[in-house]
């Protein structure tokens, strides 16, 4: 069995972009594999956030885990700041990285660009996540394209790591799904399918209301052609609808491709809004069952303790390796 982390931010609501990315291989991975499954909090205060929100958006995304449906019998669950030994090896890493090397993160270019004051946590940021994934040895990291190079990243730290002071960490390959590893807006193909985009009409939250998500489909940009072809180069609109397609009615492209022949997008489109409608309906469903039960509070506090035991031993062998005096 192979080791698998991955985690989301608890920051705004997740979209079709987050499932199709990760979301969904999670679910697929805990069947077969050891996986640990987190929100990570301490990422999202990398930009500022009102507290009562972040407090609720973590309660939400954890929910979602569930209802989106990770088996916490079968993964590990839990807030990233519920297990301290994150922050600390965190730190421990952030000495290790180079200015250099953590400049030239696009995410951190994209997100500082044109501000006038940059938060230090969105620096360093790619340093709590290598942490995070090698605090638990993890062998398989499930993400969409846009953290691949936060995962090269975290590979180099842990080579680093293992040169300068002893074979220890495992070094990580990422998880991607061939077909929706960069889902895109719905209003330009040019840009990923975010959470945090203005226009709430460019991406599908996962607990927008049936008859929402069928308007966004519709209103959704194509080009003005007709035919329904996999094109990403050519066509990115209509070849982005068709991987959200794909995992939603869990077909493969070329079926698409013939059952639409000849008929244009619009019953594609369509059929397409109610693909996407029976995947999220009962998501949704089991996300108000769980947040009305209250048992998230328990699931997070077994997979916390569960965490814990596997990332304290990390560390501590860690600290041990880089020289840092035991406590007596
Ligand atoms: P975050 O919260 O931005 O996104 C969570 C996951 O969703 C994927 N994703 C997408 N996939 C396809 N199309 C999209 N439009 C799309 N938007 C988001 C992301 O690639 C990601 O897999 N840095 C991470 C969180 C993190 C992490 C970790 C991930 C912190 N520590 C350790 C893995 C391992 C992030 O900001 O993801």
């Amino acid at each position: 069995m192979k080791k698998v982390l991955s985690g989301i931010q608890p920051s705004g609501q997740l979209t079709l972009g987050n499932y199709i990315g990760a979301l969904q291989n999670f679910v697929k991975l805990q069947h077969t594999e050891v996986c640990f499954f987190m929100i990570v909090d301490l990422h999202a205060i990398s930009v500022p956030q009102d507290p009562a929100n972040l407090r609720e958006q973590t309660e939400a995304v954890a929910a979602l885990f569930i209802a989106a449906g990770i088996d916490p019998s079968k993964a590990t669950v839990f807030v990233q700041s519920h297990v301290r030994e994150h922050a600390e090896l965190g730190w421990l890493f952030t000495t290790l990285a180079n200015m250099g090397e953590l400049e030239r993160m696009t995410q951190f270019k994209d997100k500082s660009s044109g501000k006038e004051s940059v938060g230090a946590g969105l620096f360093v940021y790619p340093t709590l996540m290598a942490a995070d994934i090698l605090l638990y040895n993890a062998d398989l990291v499930p993400v969409g394209d846009d953290q691949k190079q936060h995962l090269e990243l975290t590979r180099d730290l842990a080579h680093r790591f293992n040169t300068r002071f002893g074979s220890y960490f495992t070094v990580p390959e990422p998880y991607i799904p061939k077909v929706g590893a960069r889902i895109m807006s719905l209003d330009d193909a040019s840009k990923k399918m975010s959470k945090s985009n203005p226009n709430p009409g460019s991406f599908i939250a996962l607990l927008d209301p049936p008859d929402v998500i069928r308007k966004k489909i519709s209103r959704a940009t194509t080009d003005s052609g007709r035919e329904v072809k996999y094109d990403p180069a050519n066509k990115p609109e209509i070849s982005n609808l068709m991987g959200i397609y794909s995992h939603c009615a869990n077909i493969s492209i070329p079926e698409i491709e013939a059952r639409y022949e000849g008929q244009g997008y619009g019953p594609f489109k369509k059929d397409l809004a109610e693909h996407v409608v029976s995947v999220l309906e009962p998501l949704q469903n089991k996300y108000h069952d769980i947040r009305n039960s209250g048992e998230i509070h328990n699931i997070l506090k077994q997979g916390a303790e569960r965490a814990t035991a596997v990332a304290s031993r990390t560390l501590a062998d860690a600290k041990d390796l880089m020289g840092f005096l035991r406590p007596r």
